[in-house]
């Protein structure tokens, strides 16, 4: 028996006239596709690029990604991680969305400062997982009054 749970993350390059709003129509979807199908995870939007990391069953994850990878909203895909894992990071979310740019501004700016170096980390292909990106991520949207829970 295997409960593992299967983690992919990619980058992406937004579209052109994609805004605050296009975005949360986005996640409007997400959240309710992915709570049917038991997908949690984690959408960031920083400087033009979306960093997303899908959590579910192996199979699942996968046909989402190949949607995803679809849409004109976004393009240049770039999977920076992908593998299993023994739990979720994102349990309590369908689609958790972090935008850094309304962070920056705010109290929070260390913590954006050590997440994008971690980016920079990543765009270097390195040896490197995600993971303390999105432990950064995470707790960004568990410390901020702003970002509820699905
Ligand atoms: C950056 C980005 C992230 C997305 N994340 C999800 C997601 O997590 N779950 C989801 O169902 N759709 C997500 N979508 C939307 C899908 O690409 C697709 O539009 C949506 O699932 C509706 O597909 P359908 O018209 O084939 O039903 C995302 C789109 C973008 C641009």
């Amino acid at each position: 028996m295997n409960h593992k749970i299967f983690q992919l993350t990619y980058r992406s390059r937004a579209s052109e006239g994609i805004g605050k709003e296009e975005i949360l129509e986005i996640v409007d979807e997400a959240v309710a596709y992915n709570n049917r199908h038991d997908i949690t995870g984690c959408l960031v939007f920083d400087q033009g690029y979306f960093i997303q990391i899908l959590e579910g069953e192996k199979e699942t994850v996968n046909q989402l990604y190949k949607k995803i990878a679809k849409d004109r909203r976004h393009f240049q895909f770039e999977i920076l991680s992908k593998g299993e894992a023994a739990t979720r990071l994102f349990k309590s979310w369908d689609m958790g969305y972090v935008s850094m740019e309304d962070l920056v501004v705010g109290e929070k700016e260390e913590l954006v400062k050590k997440a994008r170096m971690e980016l920079d980390t990543i765009s270097l292909k390195n040896d490197f997982t995600p993971k303390v990106f999105w432990y950064n991520v995470y707790t960004l949207l568990t410390d901020s009054k702003f970002y509820k829970k699905n």
